[in-house]
């Protein structure tokens, strides 16, 4: 599917305000892999627009730089942390730093990723397992550095919660996609990581554990990557739900799931997609 996506956009929606109210994560720190780019970064500017305090986590500092500039021009608390999440010690760091300047950690989001298109003939079974060291592995190590941050009962009013875990996973692993069987099969992980969690932390810690699997999504380095501008299609008309999603839709989500409103949602996959993935032929 994604391989024969046109460029199109469902309109409207660049300049619409958040529905939601812009204190629903006042008091919390959310920690965001990926947070420097892409859909992470919509979440990081989310996130923080309704009142987290924003720590992100990438391998390229100017990436970083310019995010945590962008984020604090608008009047969020935000902070960077150089790391790569194929590193233990690299996410045990940045969890402690994140602590260590917030306070607290409330949200951990795993949106780092890796990805390229190659056939399955042509795909080494290195970059396999480099795309599942990002994808799935770096996911469970994340999860796992933050769990001690995560468990603590001191969560503010009301009864004492948990934190929350969101993964950015994918619709790929959902049928079979052309010339993306490394990512198909880390995002298969990350699905199965999030329910087990789910499981163990939700019963034990009280921590919720969800993910949320975008579609197509315009202005994203995933989207330029798997749909180059020359390829031609004529997906519209064989898709008749297809249109691309904003980064805004997938930060929606992300609100709803990190907010209160989401309270009993756990081990579950948001499908964030228009229903694209539902898709077939008209005839
Ligand atoms: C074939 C490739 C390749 C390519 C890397 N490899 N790129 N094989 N085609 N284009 C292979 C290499 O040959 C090597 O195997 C192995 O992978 C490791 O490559 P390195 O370059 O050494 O790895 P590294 O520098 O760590 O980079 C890993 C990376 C990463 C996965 C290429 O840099 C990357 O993709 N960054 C971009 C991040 C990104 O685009 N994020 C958005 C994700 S979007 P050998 O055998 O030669 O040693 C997304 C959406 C998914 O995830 C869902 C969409 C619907």
């Amino acid at each position: 599917v994604f391989y024969t996506l046109m460029r199109g956009s469902s309109k409207g929606r660049d300049s619409m305000e958040s529905p939601f109210k812009a204190n629903v994560l006042e008091g919390k720190v959310a920690l965001l892999t990926g947070g420097g780019s892409g859909i992470g970064f919509e979440i990081s500017t989310q996130f923080g627009l309704h009142g987290a305090s924003i720590a992100i986590m990438g391998r390229r500092k100017q990436v970083l730089d310019d995010a945590v500039q962008a984020l604090r021009s608008q009047g969020i608390r935000a902070i960077g942390f150089e790391g790569d999440v194929r590193r233990r010690e690299d996410a045990a760091r940045v969890m402690e730093s994140t602590v260590k300047h917030f306070g607290r950690l409330d949200i951990l989001v795993n949106a780092a990723a890796g990805n390229f298109l190659v056939s399955a003939e042509d795909l080494s079974p290195n970059g396999f397992r480099t795309v599942m060291d990002i994808d799935s592995v770096g996911t469970f190590t994340m999860c796992h550095e933050a769990l001690k941050y995560l468990k603590k009962g001191d969560r503010g009013k009301g009864p004492a919660r948990g934190g929350l875990i969101l993964n950015i996973s994918a619709t790929l692993h959902y049928t079979a996609s052309w010339y993306q069987i490394h990512v198909s099969a880390a995002k298969a992980a990350v699905d199965s990581i999030t329910r087990s969690l789910a499981l163990e932390w939700g019963t034990d810690h009280d921590i919720r554990v969800n993910g949320i699997a975008p579609g197509p999504i315009e202005d994203t380095p995933g989207t330029r990557k798997l749909v180059p501008d020359e390829m031609p299609s004529k997906s519209r008309e064989y898709m008749p739900l297809y249109k691309l999603g904003k980064k805004w839709d997938i930060a929606m989500a992300a609100l709803y799931l990190a907010s209160e409103a989401g309270n009993y949602v756990n081990g579950t996959t948001m499908i964030v997609d228009g229903g694209l993935w539902l898709s077939k032929p008209r005839h």
